[in-house]
């Protein structure tokens, strides 16, 4: 048995390869295209198990995915692949209609194709799995109930309305042609191996850089934070006893504003790695100019996963964000392994001025 997985280079699906190959003796066969956000350094861990083959290429390859179903013959195809960063949406945001659109169509229909030529039992067996996020559901004032799986979709990037149109493609792969799916809406993921463009990495590595901790506005803007393992052991829960057609959002009910959450890291790197002249790290942050349409509010009401699955959290803010900061100041090798001139070259586009 193995499990074809999309995006494995990347913060989430390497968490769900190493997750699943510890896990279990299943065959993991991992794609990625190796954009700026993937890294073969991010599966060193798995890279010698045996129950693991890494596929350097594109979920928008039809031909190379139709070879790859057609070899290895995989129960399931669980798709992390995408470009995943708003700021970067903004600024470019073709790349986006590329991989999360048609590379999303292009692979639904090889695995629409393979799974039209499975037997009855192989059939009914087969899952397709979309890894989705609240984004999806637009913003929330601070007085509106979380996001229920049955909010509107109302997108407000380009990355979300990217987002937003291949769970579109997915729902309707599921409803005209009987593929059998499940989506997934996640929150804001922190942990080992996020690519230090996105806000906790970035502020961890600057911090110990010496450099400016950028917060966008008034950093009062809210998002719901979950540790990155405890989301994608909900997707394999999900994977494995989800309703089919049906979507499931993943959240920690941590809901934390962007202030709270650089202060925090402050606070951890001030206990942890104290700076040589004794001041603290907080007095690095600095407000700068806000997202455009930069969304207020995001949080997930996770009682469907947590009553039909019975998935829970196992970190509390606390204790996920004490872990991370922790990985980062030992793992610092692989930050420079993943940084390099075009990583430069974002952070003075983004944050000139
Ligand atoms: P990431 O940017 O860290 O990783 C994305 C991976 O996909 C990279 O390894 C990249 O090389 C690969 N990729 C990009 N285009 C590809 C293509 N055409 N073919 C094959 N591989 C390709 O992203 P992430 O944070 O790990 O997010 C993974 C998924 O989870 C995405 O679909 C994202 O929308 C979703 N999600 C992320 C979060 C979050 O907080 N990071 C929350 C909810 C949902
Ligand atoms: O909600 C789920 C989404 O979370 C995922 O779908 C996305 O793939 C993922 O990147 C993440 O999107 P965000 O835009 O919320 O993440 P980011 O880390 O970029 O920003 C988190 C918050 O911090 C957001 O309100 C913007 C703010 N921010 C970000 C950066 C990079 C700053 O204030 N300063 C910064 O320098």
């Amino acid at each position: 048995m193995s499990i074809l997985v999309t995006g494995t280079a990347g913060f989430i699906g390497s968490s769900f390869a190493r997750q699943r190959l510890a896990a279990s003796n299943e065959k993991i066969i991992s794609l990625d295209a190796l954009t700026y956000a993937g890294h073969p350094s991010t599966l060193l861990p798995v890279m010698d198990n045996p129950n693991h083959l890494f596929v350097h290429g594109s979920i928008g390859d039809k031909a190379l995915v139709a070879k790859l179903l057609a070899e290895y013959k995989p129960r399931a195809v669980v798709n992390f692949a995408a470009e995943s960063h708003v700021d970067r949406s903004i600024h470019g945001p073709e790349a986006f209609i590329e991989t999360n659109v048609l590379g999303t169509f292009r692979l639904l229909e090889a695995v629409r194709e393979y799974w039209q030529e499975l037997t009855r039992e192989e059939q009914s067996q087969f899952r397709y799995l979309q890894v989705s996020t609240d984004e999806v559901y637009g913003t929330l004032s601070r007085e509106e109930a979380p996001f229920a799986e049955t909010n509107r979709y109302e997108p407000n990037s380009p990355y979300a309305a990217s987002k937003a149109a291949s769970d579109h493609l997915v729902r309707a792969w599921h409803h005209t042609y009987g593929l059998p799916v499940l989506t997934t809406n996640c929150s804001n993921n922190y942990g080992p191996y996020h690519f230090p463009e996105k806000l906790i990495p970035l502020v961890i590595m600057n911090a110990l850089a010496d450099k400016k901790l950028p917060i966008y506005g008034d950093g009062q803007q809210v998002r719901d934070w979950l540790y990155v393992e405890d989301h994608t052991r909900a997707i394999y829960e999900v994977l494995e006893r989800g309703q089919l057609g049906e979507t499931y959002n993943i959240g920690g009910w941590n809901e934390k504003t962007n202030r709270e959450v650089v202060y925090t890291i402050c606070t951890i790197l001030d206990e942890l790695k104290p700076r040589e002249d004794g001041s603290c790290y907080s007095r690095l942050i600095t407000f700068v100019k806000d997202r455009p349409g930069h969304d207020r509010r995001y949080a997930i009401d996770a009682r469907k996963i947590e009553g039909e699955l019975g998935w829970k959290p196992q970190e509390t803010f606390d204790t996920g964000i004490r872990k991370t900061v922790q990985w980062y100041l030992d793992n610092q090798a692989w930050v420079r392994l993943v940084t390099d001139a075009a990583y430069r070259e974002w952070l003075e586009k983004q944050y000139a001025g």
